[in-house]
């Protein structure tokens, strides 16, 4: 299909659907969201000139996955967005089934896009072209075309481009699946972002002393963090343990060295980025004053996705808030970006027996939970999060198969915060030790209901709207 047609097909969709969408009372107030279909990763997240850019995948025609396009906001502070022109969508051969999952980088003052062009074949098969695109004048992008065909030695599942400035060269990080169909991370060098050479994997199922694990590995982003290091990645295909990887696909990292000559990787144990119901994808970035950011996808692909009820409203899944990173102990922390702070209303305070707490409105708020004692806590009717002094566990009722499921965090609990949306909540465990991420659809007003017989110390601030324009 050509562009044009693509945008007036994408226009049509948006303009039918936007009203419908917006007044879906799931729709998140401080959270991104498709205006109408589906988004899934963060693509592209990046500052430049003084605006954060954030892309997406978007199939802006259904709530469904797809051909997917390149959505765009930007803001000047993450938390007042502005739509931007539709950045990317896939009108060329060599991206027919998708402009897939890539980063920005900022070059001679330039923003440009590196994605992933994504073919399938009628035979069920499928290829891959690593793609390049150009912001000009109008904020729109010029694609410049593939600059990398699928390499030797993999199957045609080798995507989502991560790409990084390091001393005299770019660097790319792409996930990729082997011809034993084994999901691998590659390391790619380039001086020009037109022609790269492989450099090696890095990292993968069966490599550097790690057993089978998984094939096919997706999104990879490697970076700097206080002097070692990460590499992000979510491998596909994990066995579920009692209390590991009980996601459909996982999210998380390994801590080591890079070494950039050699194109080698040594690296510790992989670790669970967030242990909640619904996160994948997420991807970082470095801020002008030196944090690394991260943002991920509030959503997991697979079958159960589309039982969330705003597919009825013509819209499906939202962003996680941005989160700064920072390395403690060998383990990544997590908190929410503190330009989140300036949401905050005026601060409510408790003390007391759990279970003569106020019950509180949290349809967007943000909770404390000071307290190492046992307590259990209702969230909308939705989601129970429980405290037995050794294991924390939240808790819902599948929306397909109502059967119960749980995620569960072991540990000597001492602090909660909880960053509640109309359909989401994000639970910060010690300060972000850990994080679980899920969406829930409470009735509303959304209520917090504590019960327990021990001490615990709350504060709540409600949160103001993060504004789109
Ligand atoms: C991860 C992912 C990526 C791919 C994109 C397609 O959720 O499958 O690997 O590029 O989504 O939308």
């Amino acid at each position: 299909m050509t562009e044009a047609s693509l945008l007036k097909q994408a226009l049509r969709s948006v303009v039918a659907g936007q009203v419908k969408a917006a007044a879906d009372t799931w729709r998140p107030n401080w959270h991104l969201a498709p205006p109408v279909g589906l988004l899934n990763d963060p693509n592209g997240f990046v500052q430049h000139q003084g605006r954060y850019h954030l892309f997406y995948q978007w199939n802006p025609l259904a709530c469904k996955h797809g051909a997917k396009f390149w959505g765009h906001w930007s803001s000047a502070d993450l938390l007042h967005w502005r739509h931007e022109p539709l950045a990317l969508a896939p009108a060329e051969a060599y991206e027919s089934h998708g402009c897939y999952s890539g980063s920005a980088i900022v070059d001679n003052g330039h923003l440009m896009l590196i994605y992933t062009g994504n073919v399938k074949h009628p035979d069920g098969s499928r290829t891959a072209f690593q793609c390049l695109a150009r912001e000009n004048a109008e904020g729109e992008f010029d694609k410049i075309g593939p600059v990398l065909d699928l390499p030797n030695g993999y199957t045609g599942h080798v995507r989502d481009p991560k790409v990084w400035q390091h001393h005299d060269y770019w660097y790319m990080v792409l996930g990729a699946q082997d011809l034993s169909l084994q999901g691998k991370v590659l390391l790619l060098r380039s001086s020009d972002l037109l022609t790269w050479q492989l450099l090696g994997e890095i990292a993968g199922s069966g490599l550097n002393g790690l057993g089978p694990f998984g094939y096919m590995w997706e999104c990879p982003d490697l970076f700097n963090l206080s002097g070692a290091d990460v590499l992000i990645c979510c491998p596909q295909g994990l066995p579920a343990e009692s209390d590991h990887y009980l996601n459909t696909f996982q999210s998380g990292y390994f801590v080591g060295q890079l070494d950039y000559d050699k194109g080698q990787f040594s690296h510790g144990d992989f670790h669970e980025l967030d242990l909640g119901f619904e996160f994948y994808a997420p991807q970082t970035t470095l801020t002008d004053d030196n944090r690394r950011l991260l943002i991920g996808w509030m959503g997991i692909p697979d079958g159960d996705e589309f039982y969330q009820p705003t597919v009825e409203h013509g819209w499906i899944h939202t962003m996680t808030c941005p989160r700064e990173l920072t390395l403690e102990a060998g383990k990544i922390i997590q908190r929410p970006a503190r330009e989140l702070c300036q949401l905050r209303g005026e601060v409510q305070l408790w003390q007391g027996i759990a279970q003569e707490a106020p019950v509180w409105d949290i349809t967007h708020a943000e909770v404390e939970i000071v307290t190492d004692r046992p307590f259990h806590v209702d969230i909308g009717g939705e989601l129970e999060l429980a405290w037995d002094g050794e294991w924390l566990r939240l808790s819902r009722n599948n929306r397909r198969s109502g059967e119960r499921e749980q995620r569960v965090w072991r540990g000597a609990l001492r602090h909660l915060t909880l960053m509640c949306d109309t359909s989401s909540v994000e639970i910060f465990i010690n300060d972000g030790q850990a994080v679980m991420s899920s969406r829930y659809f409470p009735v509303l007003p959304a209520q917090l209901t504590f019960s327990g017989k021990q001490l615990i110390v709350l504060r709540r601030w409600s949160l103001a709207d993060c504004v789109i324009e």
